[in-house]
């Protein structure tokens, strides 16, 4: 289990034109790694960005980039997100043909490997494959949109989900991604999440980036 609990912010909710900087202020709070959401209109309706913000956010933060491919059949494209910089591949149960392979894949490239389960799902969809991987990304929301409402109905899901890892003596990290804020987190903490995924709750602060992850920091420690 991870000692602290992981703020991971989601480049979604930045504001693109001063991305850079964005990134490097949540760094400065405290973020642990960088979410980038990548969508390709066919997994979930919207596009989002692919490989070349994946690389031009590498150069700007010492933190993990953690990718998280909307993505489908995600296959073909490991290898260029890895090339980019991600440190973190997060890859569907949903959208993959054969999963298992990608996921041997993802760490052959260096990576870390992560599987992803929407909130439809259910966690014996990943029995087979929990011994491949480094991060469990329970979602909370149906993925696709920033700014939807927490989904309290997976939580029994990531209870479960840490049982099976604990059997296993796995030290993989459960995330959760969708609706996290400061009224979401403390269930989703006690549940056993360890890393929380935010985006509009960090990016769209009234009071900025810094501000919306300090008071995230205020539940989680
Ligand atoms: C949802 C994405 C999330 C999203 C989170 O499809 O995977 O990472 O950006 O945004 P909030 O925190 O606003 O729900
Ligand atoms: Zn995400």
């Amino acid at each position: 289990m991870a000692s602290q609990p992981i703020i991971a912010p989601s480049i979604l909710s930045a504001d693109f034109t001063r991305l850079g900087e964005q990134i490097t202020e949540v760094e400065q709070a405290g973020a642990g790694w960088i979410h980038v959401d990548v969508m390709d209109g066919h997994f979930v309706p919207p596009i989002s960005f692919g490989q070349v913000i994946v690389a031009a956010c590498r150069p700007v933060t010492q933190l993990p980039l953690d990718v998280h491919l909307m993505v489908q059949d995600p296959a073909p494209m490991l290898a260029s997100f890895a090339e980019a910089g991600a440190d973190q591949i997060t890859i569907h149960v949903e959208a993959c043909r054969h999963i298992h392979r990608s996921l041997q894949t993802i760490r052959q490239l260096g990576c870390k490997a992560g599987v992803a389960l929407n909130p439809g799902t259910p966690a014996g969809a990943l029995s087979e494959l929990l011994p491949l991987v480094d991060v469990v990304l329970v979602m909370s929301v149906n993925p696709g949109y920033a700014g939807q409402a927490f989904i309290p109905e997976v939580l029994p899901k990531v209870v479960a989900l840490r049982q099976m890892l604990n059997a296993l003596g796995s030290q993989a990290l459960i995330e959760i991604d969708g609706g996290v804020d400061p009224q979401t987190i403390p269930a989703a903490l006690a549940a056993g999440v360890q890393v929380f995924v935010a985006g509009s709750a960090v990016f769209g602060h009234a009071d900025g980036p810094a501000a919306g992850l300090a008071a995230l920091q205020q539940v989680t420690t």
